[in-house]
């Protein structure tokens, strides 16, 4: 380890603000070393503020249509090879209504960017998962949408809202995505979100296609500007039927760096071990918990549509039932001393950096 990579890893643990130049230094001068120091720093600052505990989330995959064709993704338009569903009224319900059952208290609605789930369904539909679940927080996925309607969405009863940034660098933005999508739009759709009062979650894919330690820094410069209550990260994942198939996929030790960094930007912040990252390793999602993520995402879409809803190659977890992914994670949980929690798992208030 150099000792300039020790000393930014300090300074990050006082709840320093680094540069985005210093970030790359950071990433730039990582080894085992470091990132053993980065891991260990990580964890300490997650215990400090959620103990031992895991939240989950409960994931309903509503649909895998979608109106756009980001190169990287399975799902985009013009893959004439999805097999494309949606989900009824019903089966979502009955979906969340299993999932209380099993302990689940968050409930993620994601899907692709389908002109099907307008405000005019989604806000009956939010409005009667709240009532048969007021206990519970309801996150939408659901890409970008215009700021009225996630204001009605939120007066639903929407409480959180991911929408991954994807990448924090213009010029790499548009080669990820078709010209007609914008880095600009997107953006100020996460500031919409924000000054409607969601919870947030942006989000990046690790070891994307172009994608160099200094997009990375901008990244990791984002989040501790931006401050999003949540980050999903994961690797990118080749999907066959994209331009990107015969690319390589994004590794572990990247992700679990990167994953040690975002926890000591913002010790509170909510941080799934991704499918994604279990999806490249069979312990991906340990290794994430490990590295400092707090929260993991199980699938409890109906068995029969898990399959369809590939963003990408190999994806895990798309023939088991609902109970067994959750009863699967929490034995992965307890084998790492970690123990997953019946809570709606909201963000803890800021903690003191004193311990
Ligand atoms: N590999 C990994 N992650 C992907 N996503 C989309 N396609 C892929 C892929 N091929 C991620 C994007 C998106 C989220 C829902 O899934 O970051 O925001
Ligand atoms: Fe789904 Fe392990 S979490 S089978």
């Amino acid at each position: 380890m150099t000792p300039e990579a020790k000393r930014l890893i300090e300074r990050l643990d006082g709840g320093e603000r680094l540069t985005a130049e210093k970030f790359r230094r950071l990433l730039e001068g990582s080894d085992k070393e470091s990132d053993a120091l980065l891991r260990e720093k990580a964890v300490a600052r997650r215990k400090a503020v959620y103990g031992n505990a895991v939240f989950v989330r409960g994931l309903i995959e509503i649909s895998s249509y979608c109106k756009n064709d980001c190169l990287y993704c399975g799902i985009r338009r013009s893959n004439r090879n999805a097999d494309r569903y949606r989900l009824t009224e019903e089966q979502i319900l009955a979906c969340a209504d299993e999932g209380y059952t099993l302990g689940f208290r968050t409930f993620v609605l994601q899907g692709g960017e389908d002109g099907y789930f307008t405000d005019e369904r989604l806000v009956p539909l939010l409005r009667e998962l709240k009532r048969r679940h007021p206990d519970c927080a309801v996150t939408l996925s659901l890409g970008e949408r215009g700021k009225e309607s996630f204001q009605r969405l939120f007066d639903a009863g929407a409480d959180r809202y991911l929408l991954r940034h994807e990448t924090a660098t213009k010029a790499h933005y548009q080669t990820l995505h078709p010209p007609e999508m914008s880095f600009d739009r997107r953006m100020n759709c996460l500031r919409d979100l924000r000054a409607i009062g969601y919870a947030v979650g942006a989000g990046f894919m690790v070891g994307s296609p172009g994608q160099t330690a200094e997009h990375l820094a901008n990244d990791l410069y984002f989040i501790q500007e931006f401050q999003p209550e949540m980050c999903g990260i994961g690797p990118f994942i080749p999907h066959k039927d994209t331009v990107f198939a015969n690319l390589p996929a994004g590794n572990v030790e990247m992700t679990c760096r990167l994953l040690s960094i975002i926890r000591l930007i913002k010790p509170n912040i909510l941080l799934p071990a991704t499918t994604a990252l279990g999806t490249i390793h069979p312990r991906g999602r340990e290794l994430g918990i490990q590295a400092g993520a707090n929260v993991v995402m199980p699938n409890l879409s109906p068995a029969d549509v898990r399959k369809k809803y590939a963003l990408y190659d190999n994806k895990i977890c798309t023939g088991e039932e609902s109970a067994q992914c959750k009863d699967c994670l929490n034995a992965r949980m307890r084998a790492v001393g970690y123990e997953i929690v019946v809570s709606r798992g909201d963000a803890a208030p800021v903690a003191s950096r004193k311990s």
